[in-house]
């Protein structure tokens, strides 16, 4: 049965993170009239679906009684307000990391934005033996050690970027600087998810809801900061289109899944999943978005070299 759960989990995951990629890139750079979503506001949104999402599945544990949803809501996140407290960390920093995603995808193609956040794969790596004293095998450091030599491939300069260097080097270096800063944040915040679900006995969606809670506040500051004059102006769910609401929802989906990846499997075998989304993310976004364009004979053998040899490490490590 957990062994189930683990891979319809860890496929749900590839699916979900493949489809939210290109939906968000695609929905960032679509010309439209009228003023674009804010992405900061888009973050609460998910934040809030994700909460509804979790009370009703905590609703179905609580055999579809609202007295015990609510007894059980009481007991488990308002009398214990430090336990609940924990999860103000993780929050915090998995909202300027769904902040960041946005500035990413607003600056890098799809593909490239993808290849570069697998470094995750190896901060994940490094805070699961520093924080949770897993052991790695010489397998599965080799397999990181490809993965980066992966990164560094795709991220050189190729030709056609030294000759638009000045056009775009800007927005690229932003682009990457964003995904570097999540890939540290990504790691550190998952594994610290990890250690909370695995060492308490709380049900994974009582601490997404404790999660969540943080996140909308978080989040809500995050709109005020940022974008607070736009939504004074123009409304909060200003340039929200139908193509907004499927960013939105599979975000919040996200959440979820990867709440129950985390939980029935673990955060190292959560990234290798979401690598698999690669090639997936790199297919549709070559022949369906046109996105991601190799312009060169070399430029060309080094892109799909960069995007192939991920299968290695995923096939090492499973
Ligand atoms: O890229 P990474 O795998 O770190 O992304 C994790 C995403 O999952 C973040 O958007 C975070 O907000 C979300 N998440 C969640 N609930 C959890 C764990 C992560 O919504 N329990």
């Amino acid at each position: 049965m957990s062994a189930n759960l683990k891979y319809l989990s860890l496929g749900i995951l590839v699916f979900q993170t493949t489809s939210l990629v290109l939906t968000m890139r695609y929905s960032r750079t679509l010309k439209e009239e009228g003023p674009r979503y804010l992405s900061s506001t888009a973050v609460v949104v998910a934040e809030l679906l994700k909460i509804m999402a979790c009370i009703l599945l905590v609703y179905k544990e609580s055999k579809c009684s609202l007295r015990a949803l609510n007894r059980v809501l009481h007991d488990e996140i308002l009398n214990k307000p430090m336990e609940t407290l924990k999860l103000a960390i993780p929050s915090g920093i998995y909202t300027l990391q769904n902040n960041l995603l946005y500035v990413a995808l607003s600056n890098l193609d799809a593909a490239t934005y993808q290849v570069t956040y697998q470094l995750k794969i190896l901060t994940t790596a490094l805070f699961s033996v520093s924080m949770l004293s897993k052991k790695l095998g010489v397998y599965q450091w080799l397999s990181l050690v490809i993965l980066m030599t992966g990164v560094a491939f795709v991220q050189w300069p190729s030709d056609s970027q030294l000759d638009s260097k000045e056009l775009s080097a800007g927005s690229q270096f932003v682009g990457l600087m964003a995904v570097l800063t999540a890939c540290f944040s990504s790691g550190f915040a998952g594994v610290y998810f990890e250690k909370i679900l695995k060492e308490t006995k709380q049900s994974v969606w009582i601490r997404n809801i404790q999660l969540g809670f943080f996140g909308s506040i978080f989040g809500l500051m995050g709109v005020y900061i940022y974008d607070g004059e736009l939504v004074s102006k123009n409304g909060f769910f200003q340039g929200y289109n139908r193509l907004t609401w499927i960013v939105v929802v599979l975000q919040a989906l996200g959440g979820l899944v990867i709440a129950a990846v985390i939980k029935y499997a673990d955060n190292i075998l959560k990234g290798f999943a979401t690598s698999l989304s690669i090639i997936l993310s790199t297919l549709i976004s070559y022949f369906w978005l046109q996105d991601f364009v190799p312009t060169s004979p070399y430029c060309n053998m080094k892109d799909w070299v960069g995007q192939v040899q991920w299968f290695i490490p995923v096939i090492l490590t499973l």
